[in-house]
């Protein structure tokens, strides 16, 4: 079952289109890569499936209705199922780590009594081993401690789908092997369906289960991981080729 499905999708800003007639599913409880060079509209593409920036054309389905731009209900709806750890991820520096995380809810459930929201971010800090840290200052946190307090932000209303843009970008190997051990865990321990965008080979290798790749103003492949080398298609194979190089460099 998908839990996001597209048909003839073009994403853009107004008369500008960046990706034109795309047609995919996001499996449920998997984990979709999205792969690109910069510049390929993959942060476009997951604006517009997070609600954020209305398709140009086309539209796409989460859990089984369509989303609905011009209504208030369906991205209510959608905003309350999914979570989005934005490139750069960055937490507000004059909030501590738990008043950052407790946005999302006060946002989304207005009036919510003190004791409910506090939980709620307790819960999303300890999914990412943060709950010790809760209030500290992002000026007092590593880079790797920011990035996971960014995710549990993106955790906190429990969502059914994570969008993860560029989650390890700034971070060292070793950090950012951590934080795919995360998103791992986020699968297999909370069934998440999480849709990352990411450059490392190594963080590919070990959590796409499928990938979509973007490029030149059209999807190039959309499918299992499994299936990718086998895939006839000269962008593919470069990118491939010039990311084992990078990494081994
Ligand atoms: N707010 C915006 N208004 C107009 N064009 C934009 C905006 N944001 C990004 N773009 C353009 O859209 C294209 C794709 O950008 P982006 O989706 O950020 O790429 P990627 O995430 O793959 O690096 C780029 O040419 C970028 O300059
Ligand atoms: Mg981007």
């Amino acid at each position: 079952m998908d839990i996001i499905s597209a048909r003839d999708l073009t994403v853009g800003y107004g008369r500008t289109e960046i990706l034109r007639d795309l047609a995919f599913g996001i499996p449920e409880g998997r984990i979709t890569v999205v792969l690109g060079v910069s510049g390929s509209g993959k942060t476009t593409l997951l604006k517009t499936l997070a609600g954020l920036l209305p398709p140009l054309a086309g539209e796409f389905d989460f859990a089984g209705s369509r989303v609905d731009y011009g209504s208030e209900a369906s991205l209510r709806f959608l905003y309350g199922k999914i979570g989005v750890l934005y490139q750069g991820g960055a937490l507000l520096n004059g909030l501590s780590l738990s008043e950052n995380v407790a946005l999302p809810v006060r946002m989304h459930y207005p009036g919510m009594p003190e004791g409910m929201v506090r939980d709620m971010v307790h819960a999303s800090l300890a999914q990412v081993e943060m709950a010790a840290s809760a209030d500290k200052y992002p000026s007092e946190l590593s880079g790797g401690m920011r990035k996971r307090g960014a995710l549990a932000r993106a955790l906190v209303l429990d969502p059914d789908l994570v969008f993860c843009d560029e989650p390890s970008s700034g971070l060292d190997p070793i950090t950012s092997s951590l934080l795919d051990d995360l998103l791992l865990r986020l699968k297999e321990t909370f069934k998440m369906t999480l849709v990352v965008v990411t450059h490392e080979l190594r963080s590919i290798e070990r959590v796409a289960d499928r990938v979509l790749v973007v490029n030149d103003g059209g999807l190039h492949f959309s499918g299992k991981y499994a299936d990718l080398a086998a895939a006839d298609d000269e962008f593919i194979r470069t990118f491939f080729l010039r990311k084992d190089r990078h990494d081994d460099a």
